[in-house]
This record gives C-alpha cells, sequence and structure tokens, in this order.
C-alpha cells in the first residue's frame, strides 16, 4: 500500500477531537469519540459491512458471518488519554479498513468470519478502568460493576452506554477463532517498520487516599499542621525510587486536592499510582514498598492514607507460536514485549492473539508528540493483511 492511499484514508480523522494542545481530548462515549464510532458505521457501510454491537459498547464490523465460527477479530479503540496522541488506537482501526480493502483488490476471499473491531473505554480516561469493553466482552468484569464506574462529573458507565452492560458474549471461544491488534509502538525499541509483539508486563492502578486537617496556611502553626500534601509529595519521591531500585516503572501522574485553594492546608490528597514490572512480583513488590513508606510517613505528618487497588492487568504472553509465525511471514520481524496495555492482552486470557507494531521514531506517546511515519503505517497496513489472509 502506498504512504499516500495510508494518508487519505488518515486525514479523515486526523482533527477529529484534536485540542490546541496539538493532542487528542477522546473520552469514550463523549463528544469527539461519538463523532469517531459514527465515522466507522459509515465506513463499514461504504465497505458493504453490517455493524454489530456487543451490548459493552464495542463495535464490529463484519466481512462474513456475523459472529459466524471462527471469526477472526482485527482493530483498536478511538479514546485517547487527555491530551494524548492520535495514533494508539485509531491507528489499528484505520489500518484494519485499509487491510481488508487490500485483501479485496487482490480478489481474496476469506474462509472465515473476519471483524473490524473498535474497543470502547481501552484508556480508563473516562471511567478509570482501562480495557474496560474487552474485559466485559469476555467476562473479566462483573456488568453491574462497570455500569457503577463513575467519570469525573459522576456519570455512570451505564449511563452513557444507555443500559447495563450485556457482559461476556455467549460461546466466545467457538465464535472469536483469533485477535490482531495493530498498535503504534509506544516504547523505544523497534528499529523496523513492522514488529510483532511477544509479552505485555503486568500492570496496575492504585488510588491512594491521603486525609489530613484543611486549615488556614497563614495562622496554622508549622508544628501544628495535619497536611497529607506532604505525605502525598513523600510516596510520589518513594514510588520513583522504589520503581528505580527494582527496574521497574512506577508513576503518579493524576492528583486531586481538596479544597484546592492556595491559602488553605488540604483536608484530601487523591494521587493515582500506576505500577508496572517485567514480572508481577517485581510489580507487588514495588506497590507494597511504596504503600508501606506511604504509611509510615503518614504516621509522622499526623495524617492517614488508605490505598484501593482499582485495576490489575496480569502479565501477558502472546500465543508464542504465533507470534513466531507471524514474524517469519513478515520477513523475520522483530519480536518485542511492550510495557503498555492493550485489549489484546486481555482476549489473549481466552483466545489466541496477536499484536502487530508500527514503528515510532522518537517512541513518545500519550502525548501529543506521538507520531508515526505514513510509510511505516502503510507497511503496517502490509503486513496486518499478510497475517489476514493467514489466519483466515
Ligand atoms: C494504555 O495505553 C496503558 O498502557 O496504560
Ligand atoms: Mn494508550
Ligand atoms: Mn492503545
Amino acid at each position: 500500500m502506498s504512504a499516500k492511499v495510508f494518508s487519505a484514508l488518515w486525514s479523515e480523522i486526523e482533527a477529529i477531537g484534536r485540542v490546541s494542545s496539538g493532542g487528542y481530548m477522546r473520552y469514550a462515549l463523549e463528544q469527539p469519540e461519538l463523532v469517531l464510532r459514527d465515522w466507522f458505521r459509515n465506513q463499514a457501510h461504504r465497505r458493504d459491512m453490517p455493524v454489530t454491537d456487543d451490548g459493552n459498547g464495542n463495535l464490529f464490523a463484519w466481512w462474513g458471518d456475523q459472529w459466524g465460527r471462527d471469526a477472526v477479530l482485527t482493530g483498536s479503540h478511538f479514546d485517547s488519554v487527555p491530551h494524548g496522541g492520535g495514533y494508539d488506537g485509531p491507528l489499528g482501526i484505520v489500518s484494519a479498513f485499509l487491510a481488508i480493502d487490500q485483501l479485496r483488490a487482490a480478489g481474496y476471499t476469506p474462509a472465515k468470519p473476519i471483524a473490524v473491531v473498535a474497543f470502547v473505554e481501552e484508556e480508563g480516561g473516562r471511567f478509570g478502568l482501562p480495557c474496560l469493553g474487552s474485559r466485559l466482552l469476555t467476562g473479566a468484569i462483573e456488568p453491574a460493576r462497570a455500569a457503577a464506574l463513575t467519570d469525573r462529573d459522576g456519570v455512570t458507565f451505564g449511563e452513557a452506554l444507555g443500559a447495563t452492560p450485556a457482559g461476556p458474549l455467549p460461546g466466545l471461544t467457538s465464535r472469536i477463532g483469533a485477535l490482531v491488534e495493530l498498535h503504534i509502538e509506544q516504547g523505544r525499541q523497534l528499529e523496523a517498520p513492522v514488529g510483532v509483539a511477544s509479552a505485555i508486563w503486568p500492570h496496575g492502578r492504585w488510588r491512594f487516599d491521603f486525609t489530613g486537617h484543611g486549615d488556614h496556611a497563614g495562622t496554622t502553626r508549622m508544628a501544628d499542621r495535619r497536611d497529607p500534601m506532604l505525605t502525598f509529595a513523600y510516596t510520589v519521591l518513594a514510588a520513583n525510587k522504589e520503581a528505580r531500585l527494582a527496574g521497574a516503572h512506577a508513576t503518579m501522574a493524576r492528583v486531586e486536592v481538596e479544597p484546592n485553594a492556595t491559602n488553605a492546608i488540604p483536608s484530601l490528597v487523591r494521587g493515582w499510582l500506576d505500577a508496572r514490572a517485567a514480572d508481577t512480583p517485581t510489580m507487588d513488590a514495588v506497590v507494597d514498598a511504596v504503600v508501606k513508606r506511604a504509611t509510615e510517613r503518614a504516621g509522622r505528618d499526623g495524617t492517614e492514607v488508605v490505598v484501593t487497588a482499582e485495576s490489575i492487568s496480569e502479565e501477558v504472553t502472546f500465543d508464542t507460536a504465533l507470534a513466531g509465525r507471524l514474524s517469519a511471514m513478515l520477513g523475520d520481524a522483530p519480536i518485542l514485549p511492550t510495557s503498555a496495555g492493550h485489549d489484546a492482552g486481555v482476549l489473549s486470557a481466552k483466545v489466541p492473539t496477536a499484536m502487530l507494531f508500527v514503528r515510532n521514531p522518537t517512541g513518545i506517546s500519550h502525548s501529543p508528540a506521538e507520531f508515526a511515519e505514513p510509510g511505516d503505517c502503510a507497511s503496517g497496513v502490509d503486513a496486518l493483511a499478510t497475517v489476514l489472509r493467514e489466519l483466515t
């Protein structure tokens, strides 16, 4: 496929949800993402691909029998982190439609159904729990729990969806034969235009509620304060140190403060820890060490800390034989792990799953600076078409 053909379809969605930072505000089931979902339906319609909804907010565009046996799914997600890049997610969906165009132009007819999928709420940017759509589809979360998750304005996922989610797809393992998710690479490791995923680091999100005593910033003597901001600040540094010592990754990047006033000692600071490591014992050890140090520090500050695990994504090893087969088929494409989360990781617990990565020249992601060259994206489409042909 030429870079020009890729860019022509890509340009249709490039401006949707882009804000003045240059990044994207594409929260699941909110305005710009709803426009992208309409774009998805239009693309499917143009290609005579009927669209179904699984009752969980995930969309499927079908080439072949809807939910016939052994369907091969390919796609990704439209939602972004706040001010995120435009490639994380949508590249997999645009590439899926283009790969189908390429197969059809070559006169190919698949022996198994193919569906382009758009998973809902992959980033957890709106409702806090990543891969919500794929967790619902596979039964990894109770529909009632998903329905009750709230966004920052108090709107529940159930309200945004307009219903209680349907939950796991009946007969999932016989209906879905495989999933291939194409994604922009998000590390700094892929030097070839296209690579194949081997594994996903285990990762999770923990909410730390630090409570203290709200008071006047001007009149409260330093010795009398119970300031949760101090405990929070110490915990941020402790997370960084523990992760460095363990060769893991830990980040505290989201924070809420009450009352969030310049001249008031806060009564509450709520911060989220994102922790990841190459294996689960290492990740658990980092989190345990951070919690221990936060608790000790709270004792010294006269504050309290309560920690809640909001989501855990288990370590994923993709189907090794499948990854090897795809790599060979793509001219010995590099096989590499990632420390970013993906819906493919959730699906891999139930069905054979693979991921293709498209080179990211800077490695930057979850940032407006995320970028892939159109020529590499076109190579990604070619690779995906080859893989879909092989699997169907
Ligand atoms: C999603 O992209 C994540 O890795 O958090
Ligand atoms: Mn992401
Ligand atoms: Mn993604």
